[in-house]
């Protein structure tokens, strides 16, 4: 039989669960196709006994080159904003909803796309099992991808941000993506917005 590679990641999952194991069992995940034109998979960093998980949305084109997640200009903004919410980098597990870049290629650009639902399930085994084995105090949900994978398809960043709401045993703070920020036509108060949503954070951890 001809595999699809569409059936989700759940069958890329390696028996033992630690982030190492599963670190390389994702390095050859096919779950959904977009291992197809990514160069890599780029699966979270962090300490396993980090009190945050911060889950962004998918790594994108710095990220996909260099295999790390949160190293492009989405990134400088989530540190500047952990810095001065006083959350410490040594206290941040950082992952993403989705593990390999989407993009479309527009000449010699690559244009990042929005991952599918089917693509942000197919992926979510990965989530599932970072949380699993780091088991953090508070889930910061960093956009409408992160909120759609852990918090469910009716779940509104906009009305629900900065609020602890539970998950699993953690508790959920969602707030607008790093990105959002940057594109915001009025970028001081977007970012005065996330960063109050990451002191909310700090709080309840
Ligand atoms: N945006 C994300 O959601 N994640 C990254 O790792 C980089 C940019
Ligand atoms: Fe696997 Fe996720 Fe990459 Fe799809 S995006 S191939 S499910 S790691």
């Amino acid at each position: 039989m001809v595999k699809d590679g569409n059936n989700g990641a759940a069958e890329f999952l390696p028996d033992r669960l630690d982030l190492d194991a599963l670190r390389s069992a994702a390095a050859c995940c096919e779950g959904c196709d977009l291992y197809r034109n990514a160069t890599q998979t780029v699966f979270g960093e962090g300490p396993r006994q980090a009190r945050f998980m911060l889950v962004g949305e998918q790594p994108g084109d710095q990220e996909d080159r260099q295999g790390h997640p949160f190293v492009g200009p989405a990134g400088r903004i989530l540190d500047r904003g952990l810095q001065e919410a006083g959350i410490k980098r040594d206290d941040v597990y950082l992952t993403n909803a989705v593990k390999h870049f989407s993009f479309t290629p527009r000449g010699k650009r690559r244009i990042h796309q929005k991952p599918t639902a089917a693509e942000i399930d197919a992926c979510r085994p990965w989530l599932d099992a970072e949380l699993a084995a780091v088991r953090p105090e508070v889930v910061v949900v960093l956009g409408a991808t992160a909120a759609r994978s852990l918090l469910g398809r009716t779940f509104k960043v906009t009305q629900h941000r900065g609020e602890p709401v539970p998950l699993g045993e953690s508790l959920a703070v969602a707030t607008i993506h790093p990105s959002a920020v940057l594109r915001a036509p009025d970028r001081d108060a977007a970012y005065a917005g996330f960063l109050s949503d990451l002191q909310a954070a700090a709080r309840v951890a």
